[in-house]
């Protein structure tokens, strides 16, 4: 059987794709990357997968947000994918992106959602004097940052932190965070239904957990065989 396909959506520097690439290498998770698109034809990120089927575009030349959504999602479906994961993907997706790869279609989002939504995730947890930061990774659903959120990392803020520290702190358990995710997404033991986050077919009522070793720790039912 040949190894699960995750198509990936990029936007910037790409060290979340990067992660994924390494651990295909490394042999952490059974899978391949079908593809990398990108609104940003400059990004990065495409420069870390030479060999591999790369799609970029750059939004403002389309005659409208939905021709450009419609285009990436065509490109996107082309490459066959089983997931399709926003890894640093910046433009929100149009609803018909999302309902067309709804259930197979992640983010990873840097903050403990349902908290910051949107953009400036790290400065709007140091405004409110927040003791502690993370990352998410949920399903994608039409409204922004909204969907049923699958796991969770996360990591201190200290005195005299910035948005950068912060972010810096955050962006290796990230890492392990999709990467681990994803290892249950390409094991078939994830899915969506009803609003929930569904693993081995039981909802998730809270997001699974990553512990200090870059693990998730799942429920404690699921534990046994
Ligand atoms: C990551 O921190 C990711 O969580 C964030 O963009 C960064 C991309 O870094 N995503 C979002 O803010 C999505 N709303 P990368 O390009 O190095 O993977």
């Amino acid at each position: 059987m040949s190894a699960p396909r995750i198509a990936v959506l990029v936007s910037g520097r790409g060290s979340n794709l990067q992660a994924i690439l390494d651990a295909i290498r490394q042999g952490g998770l059974q899978a391949q990357i079908v593809g990398v698109f990108s609104d940003k034809p400059h990004a990065a990120a495409l420069q870390r997968v030479a060999g591999t089927l790369r799609w970029a575009a750059d939004a403002r030349s389309f005659p409208s947000r939905s021709d450009f959504d419609a285009a990436l999602a065509d490109a996107v479906a082309a490459s066959q994918p089983d997931w399709v994961v926003c890894a640093g993907y910046m433009r929100i997706l149009g609803d018909a992106f999302v309902e067309r790869f709804r259930g197979r279609l992640l983010n990873i989002h840097p903050s403990l959602l349902p908290k910051y939504r949107g953009l400036h995730t790290h400065e709007r947890a140091l405004q409110a004097g927040d003791r502690k930061h993370g990352a998410s990774v949920h399903f994608v659903v039409p409204e922004l940052d909204a969907g049923a959120v699958v796991a969770q990392c996360t990591v201190p803020v200290e005195s005299g932190d910035t948005a950068q520290s912060l972010s810096q702190r955050l962006l290796p358990r990230e890492h392990g965070l999709l990467v681990a995710v994803l290892g249950l997404a390409t094991e078939g033991r994830l899915a969506e239904q009803g609003g929930f986050a569904l693993l081995d077919g039981q909802a998730l009522f809270t997001p699974l957990p990553l512990d200090s070793a870059g693990h998730l720790i799942l429920p404690d039912p699921l534990l046994s065989p």
